[in-house]
């Protein structure tokens, strides 16, 4: 196993459990796929930036409760906090004929793309260090690299973002890659060596396999593809996942890619002239952290810097379209798997993060616009302790300490809390159009760069959110 353990100078790079079961074929998307479906997500969310916009801690403090009908809160007060958690589950219920279309067009502008389940075995060496998520992960995405590398007749992958190595690892000792691990935080390097080489040793192997500790950008990506190879990036967060695809079209050396992204909250957003007077509306809304930051400081980057759009046709088509990043989160708050197994846990927090907001403001009113504890707050008794909790992770002194503070919940905020969870409920199924949008804008471009393109779901929903890989091959 060779090391190489650089430390090169680091540049900016410029250039619902509802699952799809479509089985898993070669077909590869046509662009006019891509972009019938642009046409569709992106009026539906402009339709719906009210709700895109709000967040369960101001429920209380803003006209949340009046960003949808009236008469849809009304009727789904008859289903329980199980059902409402995933409300695609109870569509077939639902006998109000904007409701329901409202739910359906959401779950079917969600990703729904065909099924990858082929999967490698893993043997207890190669499980070393891997949690339940990455077991799942890491063999199943493996299989689909090594196939598509073998049929291209790649013999090399480089793993950009590749953290502690676990599927650097795998290529190397289940498909015989050679695999250069570039990882930006030193100490992941260190880890990812560490790992791999006492694996091969433990698997009696000799992997050809170098970790190098590097900001990987569009200028220093060449002293490593030396050879044809695959470029793969599992959970590249924020803009990465966009470097990967320009550094993709930018080296003739790489002839694929396979992509998996994640944290859209750290995306950049490229905001138009068109969009400026909107996109400063949103701002001036949304507050601050209490640390005095706005919520959304990750907005805004140069054209050809940002993440998001990357499209011409997005781009052009609807130059007044914008994300934000509260919808940017939005689109990795779909119900996950603790929230189902407790919605009534779930709700109660929401309803209690939007009761501390109103109490908070009642005390400190400098505090008006500013939304600062959002989910950390995870364990508490009951309301008492809970916004004890919260005053002391915001630095503030509790004005409620010697007062009945769960008596002023159910007086004043208890009626409300399945009003709060039935909109929680109706907010979170955005979550699949929004992140579809974000993916098929990346393949959207791949094309017009005249890329080959293929979009799968590699993982199960449940297991791994983030489980659509974009592939890419030059033709
Ligand atoms: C979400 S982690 C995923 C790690 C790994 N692929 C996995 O799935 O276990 C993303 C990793 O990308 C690294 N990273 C981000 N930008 C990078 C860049 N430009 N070059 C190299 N590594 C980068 C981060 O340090 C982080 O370890």
């Amino acid at each position: 196993m060779r090391s190489a353990i650089l430390n090169l100078k680091s540049f900016l790079f410029s250039p619902s459990s509802f699952q799809s079961l479509i089985p898993y074929s070669n077909d590869i998307w046509k662009m006019d796929e891509y972009t019938a479906q642009i046409d569709q997500i992106i009026p539906f969310l402009i339709e719906n930036r009210d709700l895109l916009e709000s967040h369960v801690t101001a429920a209380f403090v803003t006209d949340y409760f009046s960003r949808v009908p009236q008469e849809w809160i009304e009727y789904l007060h008859q289903f329980s906090y199980s059902q409402l958690i995933e409300i695609s589950s109870i569509l077939n219920q639902i006998q109000l004929a904007g409701l329901y279309n409202y739910i359906s067009s959401a779950v079917n502008l969600s990703p729904h793309y065909p099924l990858y389940t082929q999967s490698f075995d893993v043997s207890v060496i190669e499980k070393y260090g891997m949690n339940p998520k990455k077991m799942h992960e890491v063999p199943r995405l493996a299989h689909y690299i090594s196939g598509k590398a073998e049929q291209l007749g790649l013999k090399k992958a480089i793993d950009i973002g590749a953290g502690q190595g676990y599927l650097s690892h795998f290529l190397v000792t289940k498909a015989k890659l050679k695999v250069t691990a570039i990882e930006a935080k030193e100490h992941n390097s260190h880890e990812s060596e560490r790992r791999g080489k006492l694996i091969c040793q433990r698997l009696k192997t000799d992997g050809e396999f170098e970790n190098i500790s590097l900001f990987v950008t569009a200028d220093n990506i060449s002293a490593y593809t030396n050879e044809p190879c695959v470029l793969i990036g599992l959970h590249t967060c924020g803009d990465l996942a966009a470097s990967c695809i320009k550094l993709f079209l930018g080296d003739p050396q790489i002839k694929a890619l396979v992509n998996v992204g994640c944290c859209y909250n750290h995306l950049t957003e490229y905001i138009s002239p068109e969009a400026k007077q909107s996109a400063d509306e949103y701002l001036a809304k949304i507050g601050h952290s209490f640390q005095g930051n706005s919520l959304d400081e990750t907005l805004f980057a140069e054209e050809e810097a940002a993440g998001f759009p990357l499209s011409r046709y997005i781009k052009e088509k609807y130059p007044q379209f914008f994300l934000g990043r509260i919808p940017r989160v939005l689109a990795m708050s779909e119900a996950c798997r603790a929230h189902i197994e407790n919605p009534e846990a779930t709700f109660k927090r929401f309803s209690y993060r939007s009761a501390f907001q109103i109490l908070l403001t009642e005390s400190y009113p400098q505090y008006e616009n500013i939304f600062s504890v959002g989910s950390r707050i995870k364990s508490f008794n009951n309301f008492g302790d809970y916004i004890s909790k919260a005053f002391n992770a915001m630095g503030l002194q509790n004005p409620y300490e010697n007062v009945d503070v769960n008596a002023i919940y159910e007086e004043r905020f208890r009626s409300k809390e399945k009003e709060s969870a039935i909109i929680w409920s109706l907010r979170s199924i955005l979550s699949g159009p929004i992140e579809n949008i974000i993916i098929l804008d990346r393949a959207l471009y791949l094309r017009e760069h005249g890329a080959e393109t293929e979009i799968i779901q590699i993982f199960d929903k449940i297991h791994s959110p983030r489980n659509i890989a974009l592939a890419a091959f030059k033709p």
